[in-house]
């Protein structure tokens, strides 16, 4: 029998873990439309049963590393962040769950260590990065068998009715370098962003900003993987590279109810192997199939890197 060497990489997105109490203090800015929103709408949409049937569902598969590609609070306060650092410990060793925050993590400015920081030891890789990119913490570059993942942050505070993100052109700098280091080295190259990365997938008022500088990196350099969440939709966009082709994937909120246009909570698992010289990849996308909280088999796809 042939042994081939397969990681399993689980991906989930945007949980929205439940809000916390907050003090007036705490919402005279943008917060307070979010508050506003949370209680009016999106409690009844983001449902902590609904994230633990996905949870459970996802950990009975082993994943060999966890992605979770930002949107883990609502409006940033200190107590979401704390609260989002005990779930993402409860999911594995921090060195098996990698995050990277989304637009609603940085919804306001926030002192490092009572916000993201939060989430340090989730937040750096074992590879060598430019010294451009130490300097920001991003990208992170983590390293599971042969699958390396460049985890960028998008995260930026934006006007009281954006959501959208932009990649540092320090980040943008660092991913040249990185991209065709890691394709030398024979890594399965995952970049890890929380809004989706080329231009037109997002309006506006959502969209990474600098979405066609981060696209032209990828289309010179190549990677094999681009996952993302903030659209709460499933999402595959293949975009040819001069090294072939790159699958650029999101997955709905990990928490979400089925709504008139949002689907329910979906993860995705890739499983990677190198077979006969060449990248494989089937990816079982996982979702919600019923309002009880069970999940099932979506769809599955076997994609290809040529
Ligand atoms: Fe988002």
């Amino acid at each position: 029998m042939i042994f081939r060497r397969m990681v399993k990489l689980a991906h989930i997105s945007d949980p929205h873990l439940p809000m916390t109490t907050a003090k007036v203090t705490q919402l005279l800015c943008k917060r307070i439309l979010g508050y506003q929103s949370w209680h009016l709408n999106r409690k009844h949409v983001h449902d902590p049963a609904v994230l633990a049937g996905l949870v459970e569902d996802m950990q009975t598969f082993q994943p060999d590393h966890i992605a979770v590609t930002g949107d883990l609070t609502n409006i940033g306060l200190p107590a979401e962040f704390a609260a989002a650092g005990r779930w993402l410990a409860s999911l594995g060793p921090a060195d098996r769950v990698a995050v990277i925050p989304g637009n609603h993590d940085a919804y306001v400015k926030i002192a490092h260590e009572e916000g993201p920081g939060r989430w340090q030891q989730n937040m750096k890789g074992e590879y060598a990065v430019p010294e451009q990119a130490a300097k920001d913490g991003f990208p992170y570059v983590r390293v599971r068998k042969n699958v390396a993942m460049i985890a960028l942050s998008s995260s930026v505070p934006s006007a009281w009715f954006a959501a959208g993100g932009r990649v540092s052109k320090r980040q943008l700098g660092a991913l040249k370098t990185l991209l065709p280091r890691l394709r030398q080295q024979g890594f399965f190259r995952t970049v890890l962003i929380h809004h989706p990365p080329l231009p037109g997938q997002a309006t506006w008022r959502k969209a990474l900003w600098n979405a066609g500088d981060l696209r032209d990196i990828l289309v010179a350099e190549g990677a094999e993987l681009v996952l993302h969440g903030h659209n709460h939709r499933h999402m595959h966009e293949p975009l040819k590279t001069a090294h072939g082709t790159t699958h650029v994937f999101g997955v709905p909120s990990a928490s979400a109810r089925e709504t008139r246009h949002k689907p329910a909570a979906a993860w995705n698992l890739y499983q990677i192997r190198r077979d006969e010289g060449a990248w494989r990849c089937d990816v079982k996308i996982r979702g919600m199939s019923s309002n009880a909280v069970q999940f099932a088999e979506l769809r599955h796809v076997a994609v290809t890197f040529d």
